[in-house]
């Protein structure tokens, strides 16, 4: 697993192992006869109490994959909650023993989120990790630990483990509240293959050579890919040096429209039926700045009237398609900063675990 596998850059080989790192996270966890969806390691924790409350605790990517966990939760009912774990402690957080903290960390060693977890397990909360990395400090330290299986991630950038914190976080809310349906079950198992098309198919590259000497840019959903929006921007911040920020769809109006130019492409983000109108709205809204846009979208006939570009996915139901809007992004950042002639491996003033508060 190490090598390269004729890849430029591991970055770039773990997105495209992205299809296999989904595959392993669902091995024997998913069982489509008995329309059930199990979490071995998690069996002892029982079902979660509607008013638990559920806290997550994570940084960078594995923050955008903790929000994308706790609407999941939100949506069947649980009261859950999002923390960046660096000022979990100073937010004052009231933790009590039905409280459920999980960590959401690829490697399962950073401070920031170790802390947190040990705040909560001193308060007597019951705590849970979601991580990689087997025997890390998170796993040993937590009541409970689900592990995401995505293999090594050598690159800084995390991207694999991302796509599957996303599916793990899935696994874990059917699991905990058992809301597995047979539409959830099946979308999964199609997921790595819908991926693999997009890996195939992406026009991305192109995309990134277009707009390559913007001065910023800008990244915009609305439900679940609202996460993905921030985690796209960090993404090329962090391997392309570039400014880019990451907004739910509707917040652009209320300030960040203003950095909006001819020189600032938009990543917008239209999938699902309820959020492809307001995003059509938010489009009009930056191309009436002069913004080129570019719609990541499993309605391409009709994003295509309104975007300069297309990124197309196919269509994995609500929740499963910003998954593959991520994959989309992803390309983009690696093609742009492959193009800047960066270190996208190892970008510079950043490491792959943070060890330090
Ligand atoms: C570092 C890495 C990021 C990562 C974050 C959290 O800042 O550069 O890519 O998202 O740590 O890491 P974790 O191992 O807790 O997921």
């Amino acid at each position: 697993d190490a090598g390269k596998s004729g890849h430029e850059h591991y970055m770039l080989k773990e997105i495209y192992e992205q299809p296999t790192a989904i595959r392993k996270c669902l091995r024997e966890r998913v069982s489509e006869m008995e329309e059930s969806i199990t979490v071995e390691e998690l069996s002892d924790l029982g079902t979660l109490e509607r008013d638990g409350p559920v806290q997550f605790v994570a940084c960078g990517t594995s923050f955008h994959a903790a929000l994308y966990g706790a609407r999941l939760l939100r949506e069947q009912g649980i009261h859950a909650q999002c923390f960046r774990a660096s000022e979990y402690a100073a937010e004052s957080v009231p933790i009590h023993s039905g409280t459920v903290v999980i960590g959401v960390t690829q490697s399962g060693e950073t401070a920031d989120t170790m802390s947190a977890l040990r705040t909560a397990n001193k308060a007597g909360a019951s705590t849970v990790t979601v991580t990689n990395v087997v025997g890390s400090s998170a796993a040993r330290e937590c009541d409970h630990v689900m592990y995401i299986r995505a293999g090594p991630e050598i690159g800084v950038a995390a991207t694999k483990t991302f796509a599957s914190q996303q599916v793990a976080l899935t696994l874990l809310t059917s699991a905990l509240t058992g809301s597995a349906s047979l539409d959830t079950i099946k979308r999964l198992r199609t997921l790595p293959d819908q991926l693999q098309r997009v890996l195939d198919e992406s026009t991305a590259r192109e995309i990134a050579m277009e707009y390559v000497d913007a001065d910023s840019y800008f990244f915009i959903g609305r439900g679940y890919n609202a996460p993905v929006a921030l985690e796209g921007a960090l993404k090329m911040k962090e391997i392309t040096y570039k400014h880019a920020e990451g907004f739910a769809g509707g917040e652009l109006k209320h300030g960040p429209l203003a950095l909006v130019t001819e020189a600032s492409p938009v990543f917008a983000m239209a999938t699902g039926e309820n959020h492809v109108e307001k995003m059509l709205g938010n489009i009009n809204e930056v191309e009436a700045r002069g913004a080129p846009v570019v719609a990541v979208t499993d309605s391409p006939a009709t994003l295509s009237q309104y975007a300069d570009h297309v990124l197309e996915v196919p269509d994995a139901g609500p929740r499963l398609t910003s998954v593959l809007a991520n994959v989309q992004l992803q390309l983009v950042s690696y093609w742009v900063a492959n193009e800047l002639g960066r270190s996208i491996d190892k970008p510079r003033h950043l490491a792959k675990s943070v060890t330090v508060e």
